[in-house]
């Protein structure tokens, strides 16, 4: 539905949160989320291919000082996560910072932080798309099936930003193939139902506790694997080749994302203003507590330092082909950092290989709902911009039989498989982690800006001591944002800058709230509720798990 408001000029015109609100309470989902149900949801979305694949890429950044990073990155995503659950709960509608933007900050800072959640969500879901298929692939071979190890990987290319790949690559046919599927899935309304995400969770859970369970205990043994613990120095911030504890922390901040699954069922949610902080907090303290035993357990059990190139004598970049081909990484028993699928490997070189496949089988099992709940992301991100007429409005067309955006669930699905065809995982994921950082600052900016301008709003949930929060929020985004390698600092400023020229020429124009339209309808205008909401994950409205 649409009505007339006063046209607004200027980019810093705002959406009225009034009218972003009517949508919600014309959506109005019925609160039946407890803070066990949250937690859950925020587990389900959080661990993925940064612990089970990235751990590699930080070892190789940063040795056994990982472990430092794992903490740095949690305690960043934990102040963004607290600042996320006050707008989160104040505009509970689909968008997610894009729309708290909007209201906040203005259409131009709404557009740039759409821009930048298109890295999150879309290149995060080839990130564990990729990671996925370095899983999935031994698993094949285990069982007689061998795809050929060009098909498994992206070419050696090295285009500007875009660099990986190994010889004799030519396309990673798997992270294709799985990115199709779930494509599929989201076109014909698939959703992740409450159950289905607990068992997802618990298979994840678990392979992470029989990791900790073998690995851990050798610690005592291999106490030198400890020495050097930062092989690699802290890092440098701004112009750094993102390598130190830093730049491993950078680059693992991807293995917490997704817990803004968390804030945004805020809607959904018995007794917000105790149960988000509860299901944030305790979901990213579980994953930091595994991640740092895990890490622990590797460095412990096999050992993570960083692999030399002898002929330069300096470390081998992270995921670089010159690393996949040395001969150390053509060696039986090869570091660490040679290895797509980092803990099922540690598993069968330090353990009974069954627990390697059981780790790896685990991993092949739930990555793909990572990739969902990603994707979903993207295509609510981007039917709300095409929704505020931000996009082409062609693109938020609902499919007439199953009732969902297919054709942005579509354009995402080939953006998605496009990234994760040709680049490799620990470049996608610090693409993804450049643009979610300058969305989680812009949403610790904005939460700051709204309590002084509308501080009588009803808030269901307060960031506590929030000028002390957010500002370190800020702070510890632009710390990690620095410290990602150049390549990935200069992706994010040219994805930017097209942003920006896609917006003058396009979408200053056609914007709905330049062209005085306010849109109260949700997502599901014309959907019915039950196809397009609530978060994947969550329990459907009217779902036994209510
Ligand atoms: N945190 C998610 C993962 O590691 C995105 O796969």
């Amino acid at each position: 539905m649409a009505t007339q408001a006063p046209p607004q000029g200027g980019v810093g015109r705002v959406k009225s949160l009034d009218a972003i609100l009517a949508t919600a309470e014309k959506k109005s989902l019925k609160r039946s989320l407890g803070a066990f149900q949250l937690t859950l949801l925020g587990i389900g979305a959080v661990i993925g291919t940064g612990i089970f694949v990235l751990t590699a890429t930080a070892a190789q950044k940063a040795g056994p000082g990982m472990m430092v990073s794992f903490i740095i990155a949690g305690i960043v995503c934990a102040l963004a996560a607290l600042c996320y659950s006050e707008l989160a709960s104040m505009v509970p509608v689909a968008g997610s910072a894009y729309t708290y933007s909007y209201a906040v900050m203005g259409e131009l800072m709404a557009w740039l932080v759409g821009w930048a959640l298109i890295l999150e969500y879309a290149l995060g879901a080839s990130a564990v798309a990729v990671g996925w298929s370095g899983h999935v692939v031994p698993v094949l071979d285990s069982i007689g099936i061998h795809i050929p190890h060009a098909l498994t990987v992206g070419p050696q290319i090295e285009l500007g930003f875009l660099k990986g790949g190994e010889a004799g690559g030519i396309i990673n046919l798997p992270a294709v193939l799985v990115t199709a599927l779930v494509t599929t899935l989201l076109v014909i309304g698939t959703k992740e139902s409450a159950t289905f995400n607990a068992v997802l969770v618990l298979i994840k859970v678990s392979a992470l506790t029989l990791f900790v369970l073998v690995t851990v205990p050798m610690i005592a043994g291999h106490t030198p694997n400890f020495h050097p613990f930062t092989p690699r120095g802290w890092g440098s911030v701004l112009g750094g080749d993102g390598t130190g504890v830093l730049g491993a922390a950078a680059s693992i901040f991807f293995a917490y994302v997704g817990f803004d699954a968390v804030s945004t069922a805020a809607e959904e949610t018995k007794n917000p203003q105790r149960n988000v902080p509860i299901g944030l907090i305790a979901s990213l303290g579980i994953c930091t507590i595994f991640y740092l035993l895990v890490a622990g357990g590797v460095i412990g059990s096999y050992g993570a330092q960083p692999l030399i190139d002898p002929a330069t004598g300096k470390a081998f970049i992270e995921g670089s082909p010159e690393l996949y081909a040395s001969s150390a990484c053509q060696a039986a028993n090869a570091p660490l950092v040679c290895s797509k699928e980092a803990l099922a490997y540690v598993m069968r070189q330090v353990s009974n290989p069954t627990f390697g496949t059981i780790i790896g089988l685990a991993a092949t099992i739930a990555l793909p709902s990572v990739v969902l709940l990603m994707m979903y992301g993207q295509t609510r991100v981007f039917f709300v911009m095409a929704r505020d007429g931000l996009l082409p409005e062609r693109l938020s067309a609902v499919h007439p039989k199953f009732r969902t955006p297919h054709v942005v669930t579509i354009v995402t699905g080939v953006f998605v498989a496009i990234a994760a065809a040709f680049l490799p995982v620990g470049t996608l994921a610090d693409y993804s982690n450049a643009g979610t950082l300058f969305a989680f600052a812009a949403v610790s900016v904005g939460v700051m800006i709204l309590r002084r301008t509308d501080p009588n709003r009803q808030r269901p949930f307060r960031t506590p001591a929030l000028f002390l929060i957010a500002p370190l929020s800020i702070a510890g985004c632009a710390v990690l944002f620095l410290s990602l390698n150049v390549q990935s600092q200069l992706l994010f400023v040219t994805w930017a800058a097209i942003g920006l020229v896609l917006y003058f020429s396009y979408g200053y124009r056609h914007s709905h709230v330049a062209r005085g339209i306010t849109d109260v309808g949700e997502l599901d205008e014309g959907v019915p509720p039950s196809s397009v909401a609530p978060m994947p994950g969550a329990p459907a409205p009217g779902s036994p798990n209510e």
